[in-house]
């Protein structure tokens, strides 16, 4: 808006919130000092709706089952999928248990050329680049657009990740990592005949607890990461109304993000200050446009994931999992439902398909200090991990000759389960690896078994008394 009522629209979602040029350095918070915020950060790869026609439109019929579906796409010897989440009438419930797909995680990643835009991702994963075709196609189109783990071409860092958009690694046969590894899961929760109700981040981010509160549990995905303030807040109350919750993923709960009603669709990230990120969010910039909160971690917000689920991201690697050994925890007979038919000595997870363990990727470990609960036990720890398996930057604010697996300690998943008020509880297995090593053996390990003897237990309607 101008004085003199020349007032333009902006298309594409420039970025906002961005220091103008009398920025004076004595705010940090737009909504503190607008008139010093009056720049518009404009890129030549901005992407919010790609406005297609569409060629065909599929609808839903009333009576088919929640669950996750995908079109394919078809033509001579090529094909895609187009994938979707249905969830029950609204209002309404099928199953005791909801799968909560990581959406706004999907939407996060959704197209990224991180490989191709990280000058040091070989080094970071210790694997050669492969690029699979989708990665092969979005070096060739720029204008399917970027993610938010991608650099525009100026080389700032991207902020705005959207799916009204043709999004090509929300499918399946892609690589193993945010949606795919996810679809391990839900073929674990068939093959044993699991019921459960799909339902996805921005259900949780318009409807809060009451889109949570009818299911007697949640299970996540392998990578629950990005989190806006209403999901976490409705997570949270439906933990504190005797939810109970099974995280089976690694470095969960971690960024706050925002979505905004007036760009529906497209999710709002500023990496500040610390974190696992591939560039620095631009100094003075750490408000979000859509919302005016402060982004970054959760954990600089005061609000660690530990003091959500128990855990919280310790680290990173890609070339080798570990595997867990039980701790003395486990055998409490607080924790003693989780381990029926697990031998005392036993490893669990020394096989997978995410670095041959289920303890890998990225992965997390209790911690009193950031909000573990008190009684919470740790049940079973990791091992085994690699030199090339890093403390993550928010865990060390130091550089020394220890900060990897081979080496420190620290670096390990903690399995961990603790009941909360009102007869709810949580269990975490703090690795993104874990659901890789379910259908190992045709779903007949040792991983699937905890898995399943948790889900179970938790679907009982009898309470978990608070121990004393
Ligand atoms: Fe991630």
């Amino acid at each position: 808006m101008g004085p003199n009522g020349l007032h333009g629209n902006t298309v594409n979602l420039p970025s906002r919130g961005c220091k103008g040029y009398n920025w004076s350095g004595a705010e940090q918070n737009w909504r503190h000092a607008p008139q010093e915020y009056g720049a518009i950060h404009f890129h030549d790869d901005d992407l919010y709706d790609a406005g297609w026609e569409a060629d065909f439109e599929y609808v839903v019929p009333e009576d088919l089952r929640s669950a996750v579906y995908a079109v394919r796409l078809k033509a001579e010897d090529d094909e895609w999928y187009v994938t979707f989440f249905v969830r029950p009438p609204r209002g309404t419930t099928t199953s005791k248990l909801a799968f909560l797909a990581s959406t706004a995680t999907y939407m996060a990643y959704s197209n990224y050329h991180w490989m191709l835009h990280e000058r040091y991702s070989e080094v970071a994963e210790t694997l050669w680049t492969t690029l699979d075709k989708g990665d092969v196609f979005l070096q060739e189109h720029a204008e399917f657009g970027l993610s938010t783990y991608d650099t525009h071409s100026d080389g700032s860092g991207v902020r705005y990740a959207s799916r009204l958009r043709p999004v090509l690694n929300m499918a399946p046969k892609t690589p193993l990592w945010s949606f795919n590894p996810d679809t391990h899961i839900l073929a674990w929760l068939e093959e044993k005949g699991i019921e459960y109700d799909v339902i996805t981040d921005e259900d949780l981010h318009h409807e809060g607890v009451g889109l949570l509160e009818p299911y007697r549990a949640v299970i996540t995905g392998t990578h629950p990461e990005y989190y806006t303030t209403p999901m976490w807040d409705g997570l949270r109350a439906y933990l504190a109304r005797a939810g109970r919750l099974i995280y089976l993923g690694g470095n969960g709960f971690i960024w706050r993000c925002a979505f905004s009603p007036e760009t529906p669709g497209v999710l709002e990230l500023r990496r500040a200050e610390d974190g696992i990120r591939y560039r620095d969010e631009e100094p003075g910039e750490y408000y979000l446009e859509f919302t005016g909160e402060y982004g970054g971690l959760w954990r600089r917000l005061g609000m660690a994931p530990q003091a959500l689920v128990g855990v919280g991201a310790v680290a990173t690697g890609f070339d080798v999992s570990g595997y867990y050994r039980r701790k003395e925890a486990s055998f409490d007979p607080r924790a003693s439902f989780i381990f029926k038919g697990i031998g005392d000595d036993e490893l669990i997870g020394d096989f997978g398909i995410l670095g041959g363990g289920a303890s890998g990727s990225e992965i997390d470990k209790a911690d009193l200090a950031l909000g573990t609960p008190p009684h919470a036990l740790v049940v079973a720890s990791s091992e085994g991990h690699s030199a090339n398996t890093y403390l993550v930057p928010d865990e060390t604010g130091f550089h020394h000759c220890a900060m990897d697996g081979a080496q420190n300690p620290e670096i390990r998943a903690d399995m961990t389960f603790f009941e909360t008020t009102r007869g709810g509880a949580v269990f975490s297995v703090g690795s993104i690896a874990w659901a890789a090593s379910l259908p190992h053996n045709g779903f007949d390990n040792n991983v699937a078994r905890i898995s399943e003897n948790v889900v179970r237990r938790f679907l009982e309607p009898d309470p978990f008394p608070m121990p004393d």
